[in-house]
């Protein structure tokens, strides 16, 4: 789920995932590629997402494909459970 707003150049990547027994075969990186040439061709010039601090399998697959942290979210997700501001320009 690919957000876009009028008052920022900013897309946001709400909501990815992939089934569990499908992943690791590059679906989750084609819906990522997907959602980077949405955002360009409406002439969005960055992406934003957030994700939980310690998902380690989704903050690795964001760094590979170019995703930079860009602010902690303290308390994001629960009480205790922080989040990572992560960015990328398209
Ligand atoms: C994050 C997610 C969407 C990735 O989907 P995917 O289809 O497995 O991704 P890909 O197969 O395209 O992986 C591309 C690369 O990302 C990295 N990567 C992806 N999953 C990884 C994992 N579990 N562990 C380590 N690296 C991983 C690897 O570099 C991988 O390259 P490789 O396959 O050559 O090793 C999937 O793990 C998922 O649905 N997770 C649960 C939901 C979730 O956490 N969403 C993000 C919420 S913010």
């Amino acid at each position: 789920m690919l957000l876009f707003r009028k008052d920022t150049d900013a897309a946001r990547l709400y909501s990815i995932c992939v089934d569990r027994n499908a992943r690791k075969k590059g679906l989750g990186s084609a819906l990522v590629r997907a959602a980077e040439e949405a955002a360009k061709e409406r002439g969005w010039r960055r992406m934003t997402l957030e994700v939980e601090e310690g998902n380690a399998e989704a903050l690795e697959f964001y760094e590979f494909h170019g995703f930079e942290g860009a602010g902690k979210l303290r308390d994001y997700y629960a009480l205790g459970v922080h989040g990572l501001r992560m960015e990328k320009r398209l």
